[in-house]
């Protein structure tokens, strides 16, 4: 039987109706407007669309977008001089810096200015360890949206074999701490692992990051498996066009999996959906107000 389609896109919304109706009453009773600052350095396509992307949805959930784009040949020391002053800007709740930056900026010395408490993207240092230790913490935004969606297929994860493949501090590590935190038996994979066909059938829970277009087979995968693919490759398709595919062959994995996400429309708009959420968290946080539980 083909596996059910975690509907991302659909989940998205619905997260993001939510998000607008909880910006909408902390804005009645504080009278303050929850507001993401958005910093763009260069002219990279891909980065240009998530930004965009990004800004349409803070101001469709009721909130401020504040956007910054810098030329590329933006000295380091005037995105951090930036980042100074969005971090002493009281409307500013947010703050996200578009990755990558252009060389010769050191994406990780200015993400390290960034305040822990702006940090929407949950990449600094403090945010990580507030992470890895169980504390209160920005969390990363894509691994927010994938367990969201394997909790749509198991809304308890306790004592599951969760297998991650990628090992990045934006996807794969802070993924494997939630999965943690959820009480699953987790397993990070990379490009070093050993027989990665048999470490991937071991998963109930298969979350493929690696960036490489349709690598994780149908073979791959235990029957029943919930195979949530957070890949987005552009690779050629029919005509001259192109088309986008995940890191899962994706015609192949639905025909044994029990859950599958698809490309496009599965974590990407759940990832959009959580830098709302992180940036409503962050406002609740700054204001002392409780965050609704989402
Ligand atoms: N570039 C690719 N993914 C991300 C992300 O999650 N956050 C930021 N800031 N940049 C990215």
């Amino acid at each position: 039987m083909a596996a059910r389609i975690i509907d991302g896109k659909a989940m998205a919304q619905d997260l993001r109706a939510k998000i607008a109706d909880a910006a909408a009453a902390l804005t009645r009773t504080t009278g303050i407007v929850p507001g993401l600052a958005v910093v763009l350095v260069g002219n990279d396509p891909a980065s240009e669309v998530y930004v965009r992307t990004k800004s349409k949805a803070v101001v469709d959930a009721g909130m401020r977008s504040f956007d910054h784009k810098l030329a590329a040949e933006t000295p380091e020391a005037e995105l951090i001089a930036l980042v100074g002053r969005l971090n002493a800007d009281p409307a500013v709740h947010g703050i996200l810096v578009q990755l990558p930056l252009p060389p010769p900026i050191d994406a990780t010395r200015v993400l390290n200015t960034i305040d822990p408490g702006k940090d929407v993207d949950g990449f600094h240092p403090v945010n990580a360890g507030r992470l890895a230790t169980g504390l209160p913490a920005l969390v990363p935004c894509t691994p927010l949206g994938c367990v969201r969606l394997a909790k749509a297929a198991h809304p308890a994860l306790a004592g599951m074999e969760a297998v991650v493949i990628g090992r990045s501090n934006i996807v794969g590590k802070p993924l494997a701490q939630l999965l943690l935190a959820e009480n699953c038996t987790v397993t990070i994979a990379h490009s070093r692992t050993r027989d990665l066909p048999a470490v991937c059938r071991r998963a109930d829970l298969l979350f493929a990051a690696v960036g490489r277009p349709e690598m994780v087979r149908g073979g791959w995968i235990k029957p029943g498996a919930t195979v949530i693919d957070v890949g987005i490759n552009r690779v050629a398709g029919e005509a001259g066009k192109t088309r986008l595919v995940g890191d899962v062959a994706f015609a192949e994995a639905r025909q044994v999996a029990g859950a599958i996400t698809p490309v496009p429309g599965g974590v990407g708009p759940m990832t959009i959906a959580c830098v709302i959420l992180n940036t409503l968290r962050a406002a609740c946080a700054a204001l002392g107000v409780a965050a609704p539980d989402l």
